[in-house]
């Protein structure tokens, strides 16, 4: 959700600020509601705070070599100047930023007004510098109170403390990642919530995990929450800085499109030994769950059709948020499969910790090979798609479906076939992104740009899709889009057609063309204007985008692309901010 970034530097010249700005807006896909940054100059705190994005901001610099920053996604207190980080004690000499939600706030608040303390924001946030003067008043080392107040916490929350007394910079994680990132020299160290915040100056980190502290110096030194000293290992991240970048696109969102002509391939270049490992496990499991939110979430329903259609067999795809509610059905011998492109969205973390606490096995799918999902699973599948920066996930999302298709072959018994399958459809693949299809789609965009709403219908693997497309089209135009099962129609929905009402059906080349063909026209003799993502051309269609011929499997990759670059259009040609779309983060790590 938020981002954060903390940097230390005591020998530069005083560039904090510009260095902290700069990390803050690789962040901003994190949130943009506002921001703020607070550094040490001659032991004074300066802090400057403004609503808005910190690429759009003029705001004038701090001196100090020692700093912090924070781009906000509100949760307690809405957007504003003063609900924006960094937070301050009421000496002002401390200043934290956060990420998290204090779930305990309201009563940690309420003592401290009753001891006299002035809050000046409605903010959960702002309950930490308070909390931190107190506990040094009490004659606590800033390490030793930074520890005694993580643990009054309730709730996933990690937090940056600026103390201008000490010249200090310490972050806690109890729950939200924090990454620490080390210059080569050593005489530049970083603390973010993610590493394309430094990734410009080094790919040398260290990793925060829950319950430790770290005190930013030349050397880091980290502490668990008892205080005891403890070594971490300097890892080396295999990423370079033009991987976060637009290279010549215009937007994120439109490059990660694109490069689906690669992404899929990198996707399958899976340990074949590993797959069948894996695929032994969910056959032997005694139920089998994936699990994800939003996107991740419809890929985990899109895998109860590939794993029924490909392996014969059931599994379960519950959203994350939901998922405590089935803890009575997890065992042992039960397999959770988390689905997530960052691999720390705070819902499927939740999730996952609930079925460790029943001893199930854990499996992740994830893109980030550092997240918190990947170091707490016992098996993890990286996808490969490389950074996804957009807030609408695209490359990430084919490539969730990519593993998902190999694990269900591996499962068959047939994975050589399902290999070859990928590898055939990520050449038909290629023939969708190209500028002459994406004329047409943007053509097509056009035409609906003024719609109030967009219905969009499947059947069979393609009615998860519609659930998904509808998602593309909503958070990136801001249009309302619903997915429908093709069937469904008739049983409500059907009353909200009118004329010129946009539906999109979903044909793939499989045994359900028929039918929702039947369904397209049912919607057309009600005055729909109907668009066709299919394999072939049909008179019922008043626009179609053609899609490779390729199995069910191959269709909910297929067809998902044109819907993705509509989504895209739509978005540009509705004027947004097709990257970062409003309300929305690009990793939501509360819950
Ligand atoms: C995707 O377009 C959405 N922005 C969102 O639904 C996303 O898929 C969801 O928040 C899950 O994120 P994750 O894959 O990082 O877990």
């Amino acid at each position: 959700m938020c981002g954060v970034i903390g940097y230390w530097c005591p020998e530069g010249f005083g560039e904090a600020f510009s260095v902290i700005v700069d990390s803050l807006k690789k962040l901003e896909y994190r949130g943009y509601d506002s921001f703020g940054i607070a550094t040490i100059n001659r032991s004074v705190l300066g802090v400057v705070r403004a609503v808005g994005k910190v690429s759009d901001s003029k705001c004038l610099p701090l001196g100090g070599s020692v700093g912090m920053g924070h781009t906000r996604w509100a949760t307690h207190g809405g957007v504003s100047e003063k609900n924006s980080h960094p937070h301050r004690d009421c000496n002002n000499r401390l200043a934290v930023v956060h990420n998290g939600i204090i779930e305990n706030f309201q009563e940690l608040r309420i003592a401290l007004e009753l001891r006299g303390h002035i809050l000046r924001s409605d903010t959960d946030t702002e309950v930490l510098p308070h909390l931190l003067e107190e506990a040094l008043n009490l004659g606590m080392s800033i390490k030793d109170s930074v520890i005694s107040v993580s643990k009054m916490l309730k709730g996933r929350n990690s937090f940056l403390v600026l103390d201008s007394l000490t010249s200090t910079l310490i972050a806690s994680r109890n729950g939200s990642p924090l990454i620490v990132g080390v210059s080569d020299s050593s005489n530049e160290v970083f603390i973010a919530s993610d590493i394309p915040a430094f990734l410009h100056k080094t790919n040398q980190v260290y990793y925060l995990d829950d319950g430790q502290v770290v005190i930013l110096d030349k050397i880091p030194e980290f502490f668990d929450f008892t205080g005891v000293s403890i070594n971490k290992r300097l890892i080396t991240i295999p990423w370079k800085s033009e991987m976060i970048s637009k290279g010549d696109y215009e937007h994120f969102m439109i490059k990660e499109i694109m490069d689906q002509k690669d992404s899929l391939i990198s996707a399958i270049n899976q340990n074949p030994e590993e797959i069948m490992r894996v695929a032994e496990e969910i056959n032997n499991s005694h139920g089998v769950f994936f699990i994800g939110c939003g996107t991740a979430a419809k890929v985990c329903h899109i895998a109860e059709y590939i794993f029924s259609k490909v392996a014969d067999k059931h599994i379960n795809f519950v959203t994350a948020s939901e998922f405590e509610n089935y803890r009575h059905f997890l065992l042992p011998e039960t397999l959770v499969i988390a689905v997530s492109q960052s691999g720390e969205t705070a819902d499927v973390l939740n999730a996952l910790s609930v079925a460790k606490s029943k001893g199930s096995k854990i499996i992740s799918i994830v893109n980030s090979p550092t997240s918190s999902m990947a170091r707490i699973s016992d098996y993890t599948f990286l996808i490969n798609a490389g950074v996804e920066k957009a807030v609408a996930s695209t490359k990430a999302t084919t490539s969730q479906i990519a593993v998902v298709s190999l694990l269900a072959y591996a499962c068959a018994g047939k994975l050589r076939e399902g290999d070859r399958l990928l590898v055939e459809l990520a050449g038909k693949v290629n023939d969708l992104l190209n500028p002459r299809y994406e004329e047409r789609v943007k053509a097509l965009a056009d035409r609906l740009k003024d719609s109030e709403n967009i219905f969009i219908i499947g059947r069979g693997i393609n009615y998860p899709l519609a659930l998904e497309s509808a998602i593309k089209i909503m958070e990136v135009s801001y249009i309302h889009a619903q997915g429908f099962a093709g069937g469904e129609l008739k049983h409500g929905p059907i009353a909200l057609i009118t004329r010129g009402t946009p539906v999109i059906a979903l044909v793939a080349d499989d045994d359900n063309a028929q039918e929702i063909i039947s369904n397209a026209m049912e919607v057309k003799s009600r005055g729909a204007l109907v668009i066709g993502i299919s394999p072939e051309n049909n008179p019922v269609f008043d626009y179609w985008l053609k899609t490779p011929k390729v199995n069910t499997v191959g269709s909910a990759i297929a067809n998902l692309i044109p819907v993705q670059l509509l989504a895209y259009h739509l978005g540009i040609v509705k004027g947004f901010n097709v990257d970062y779309p409003r309300n929305l983060a690009k990793s939501v790590t509360v819950k």
